[in-house]
């Protein structure tokens, strides 16, 4: 007795679309743009993440040009830490600062995927077929360069330490502790951005991904545990890539709202 009849693709030579039950289903290289099996709202997902990376992106921009309103007494935007206004410079402080957390952020791995199906639809989702009829990767220029993200770690732990200092000193009035409700916005912020930094999948190789065998390695034990805190914050890294990024413009925007005098900074002790 016969099997199902399989049907294969006139350029790659692979199982069609359409193809029988028992053939490879729901491929999508070498389909036509959009095409699928997929029945489900597989464009949600890259719409929603395209629409909010455009509307913070813009907003991060936006605030990182204006060079005003970034400070309120003992609050700094995390956008523009560290504050460094040499003579020289006769643009935004936030533009001499910006690159290391831009550059860790725009090749991580996890916004790579976002950004590549919401912006290049390639591919637009899982299973469908892409506007693009080669494939390089990451291979050739310019995309190649996201390999650099490995070493943007090293760039971006320091600016983390600037903020974790900020954060003390918006947790400083008049020389004493005190708590303000941007106190509180600005620590959200900056812990979601630590948690967002060593959830990296760079970090977690360094902490114990080349490692082959912990028992056999200086330490082994202490690290095995640090690596594991490693690999469950790395489980939510797209959870923390979000909040993060929602936060530190919300805590920019916070500042900024004080700075101008719409918002009274509340304390509350
Ligand atoms: Fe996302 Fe490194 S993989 S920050």
């Amino acid at each position: 007795m016969n099997g199902p009849q399989r049907q294969f693709s006139s350029t790659t030579g692979a199982p069609a679309m359409g193809a029988a039950e028992s053939a490879t289903r729901g491929r999508a290289y070498g389909e036509p743009f959009g095409r699928t099996e997929r029945t489900d709202a597989w464009w949600v997902q890259p719409l929603v993440q395209g629409l909010a990376l455009a509307i913070l992106g813009a907003y991060a921009t936006w605030a990182a040009f204006q060079g005003r309103d970034y400070t309120f007494h003992n609050y700094l935007s995390p956008f523009y830490s560290p504050l460094l206004k040499p003579k020289w410079w006769p643009l935004s402080p936030a533009l001499l600062v910006l690159g290391a957390p831009l550059g860790f952020r725009g090749t991580c791995y996890y916004y790579r995927k976002a950004y590549y199906r919401a912006f290049f639809a390639d591919p637009a989702a899982c299973a469908v077929g892409e506007p693009r009829k080669a494939y390089s990767g990451e291979t050739k220029f310019p995309f190649v360069l996201q390999n650099i993200h490995r070493f943007m770690i090293y760039l971006a732990i320091p600016i983390l330490l600037f903020l974790w200092i900020d954060i003390v000193r918006g947790f400083t009035f008049d020389g004493r502790f005190g708590i303000g409700v941007g106190s509180l916005v600005l620590l959200a912020s900056n812990s979601l951005l630590t948690m967002y930094t060593f959830s990296c999948h760079s970090i977690r190789h360094l902490l114990g991904g080349r490692v082959d065998c912990f028992s056999c390695v200086v330490a082994g034990g202490p690290r095995r545990r640090v690596w594991l805190t490693s690999t469950w914050l790395n489980s939510h890294h797209m959870a923390w890539a979000w909040w993060s990024l929602f936060f530190v413009c919300f805590a920019d925007f916070y500042v900024r709202l004080c700075a101008l005098g719409l918002l009274h900074d509340p304390r509350l002790l």
